[in-house]
């Protein structure tokens, strides 16, 4: 039993002190004996200095260490088989590795594996693409999501003739220096993180509607405003903000770039919104549409989009145009996955996303039972399939973050391992991300595995 709770300062400064005094737990305990090979994988990856963000990105007790994954399961190199909610950060809608996806890779693999050349593969997927976001015209394919919304500022740059980029605090858009900025207390904008240039030319936007006003007193200056139009961190459709927002940079030549790296394909084939909200002037994809592989995509009115298209005159490209660069761009295998997956879940449409909202309508259920039957302190945030479980007494009317005084973080971070222990891997802190692999046979030993971690974290003083 734990004495004293964890603040988040211990746990974010202290992890050291953490792991002392975790060590003794039953789950913790249980993982150490069942999972010596991976135990053994992490200290070797240390000794060699090898490093990745899924394993060294924040202090861990027992990262994962992959063996194998099929379906809705993961393995790690011990053997042990968990259901994974992680699913590849989303990537794979269909489970891992589903055959429609592995059959048309291994048929291509004898082609080749890079061209860096135009081929037809990546044509038929970006029609599928545009096909499905039908107000796009045009649209380039990148390797990840951070290279999507990267390209997506270039060309909002080099459209308007503007130096400055707009987002949202409270909102991801992957690893690149525009992006990698937050708003500071006073309402400037800072560097999320040491490391990145100063971003002198992004603007941190309050996720509401004072927005709007310093859009209109920055318009001259702002090419564009990048928004999740679902917000990963905070699930829910505001439709009155998102038109506002369309408005405000319409009136202006403010172009509106939707994010949809982790929403594209998510809740319905094509954007998350379809017709319920705003058309952007620009859409950016990654994760579902590589089919598992790594992939990224800028799409666009085609006016926009040729600004990374050559004008014909190497003098006037010099001047008037961007250019979408990378020896990948567009790859073969990830094109073929992605084309593979896209077309499968077109057919399937049905059935898949039936699935995907009915096991995350299980997974909210089972929390939120827990919570009114059995009085954990449990809030949970979701909008269709995208689910976003919290410990602690707050409620979700309003965005609350990790250090919000009635949130309990380390509950939370170790709910990772007492889901482990009961057979469930999901990443400490991530939320849920379902596939159409995560049937009721599976979600029943998920419902299980909530249960019994949470009592768990009751039992140890956690929660
Ligand atoms: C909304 C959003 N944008 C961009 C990214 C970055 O994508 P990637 O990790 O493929 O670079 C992510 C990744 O999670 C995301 O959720």
């Amino acid at each position: 039993m734990m004495t004293a709770p964890f603040t988040t300062r211990a746990l974010l400064l202290e992890p050291g002190a953490l792991h002392r005094r975790l060590s003794h737990l039953d789950c913790i305990d249980e993982l150490t004996r069942r999972q010596p090979k991976t135990l053994a994988a992490v200290v070797h990856r240390v000794q060699l200095g090898v490093h990745n963000h899924y394993v060294d990105g924040m202090p861990r007790v027992l990262p994962m260490i992959a063996g194998r994954a099929r379906g809705a399961y993961l393995a790690d190199v011990d053997g042990n088989t968990f259901v994974d909610l992680d699913n590849g950060r989303g990537a794979n809608i269909l489970g891992h590795a589903p055959a429609v996806v592995t059959d048309a890779l291994r048929a291509a693999l004898d082609d080749g594996l890079s061209f860096a050349a135009g081929h037809e593969t990546e044509t038929a997927l970006m029609g599928l693409l545009l096909d499905a976001v039908d107000w796009a015209g045009g649209g380039f394919f990148g390797n990840s999501g951070t290279e999507a919304t990267m390209h997506a500022l270039k060309l909002a740059r080099t459209y308007t003739g503007r130096p400055l980029v707009a987002m949202f605090d409270q909102c991801y858009h992957g690893h690149h220096n525009d992006v990698l900025a937050t708003r500071a207390p006073d309402g400037s904008t800072v560097g999320s993180m040491p490391g990145t240039a100063r971003p002198a030319s992004t603007l941190v936007l309050p996720y509401d509607r004072r927005a709007f006003e310093v859009i209109e007193a920055r318009a001259r200056e702002l090419a564009c405003v990048i928004v999740e139009p679902i917000r990963s961190s905070w699930p829910q459709l505001d439709r009155d903000f998102l038109f506002g927002l369309r408005e405000v940079t319409a009136q202006h030549g403010v172009l509106l770039v939707f994010d949809e790296v982790l929403t594209g394909f998510r809740f319905r084939f094509g954007g998350a919104l379809g017709t319920l909200g705003p058309t952007p002037d620009l859409a950016t994809f990654g994760k579902i549409i590589g089919g598992g592989l790594p992939i990224g995509a800028t799409v666009g009115r085609a006016e926009v989009i040729e600004m990374g298209v050559s004008t014909g005159e190497h003098l006037r490209d010099m001047q008037d145009r961007t250019r979408i660069l990378g020896t990948f761009c567009g790859n073969i295998l990830s094109c073929t996955a992605g084309l593979a997956q896209l077309r499968y879940l077109r057919e399937h449409q049905d059935s898949v996303y039936a699935t995907i909202h009915a096991a995350a309508e299980r997974f909210a259920g089972e929390l939120q039972r827990l919570r009114d039957e059995a009085g954990f302190p449990i809030a949970v945030r979701r909008y269709e399939s995208l689910v976003r479980p919290m410990f602690g007494t707050m409620g979700t009317d309003e965005f609350v973050d990790l250090v919000h005084p009635q949130r309990y973080p380390v509950a939370e971070y170790m709910w990772t391992y007492y889901l482990r222990a009961a057979g469930v891997h999901l990443p400490e802190f991530l939320y849920p991300l379902f596939t159409a692999a995560h049937d009721t046979v599976v979600m029943d030993a998920v419902c299980e595995a909530v249960t019994r971690s949470v009592a768990g974290l009751r039992r140890d003083g956690l929660l």
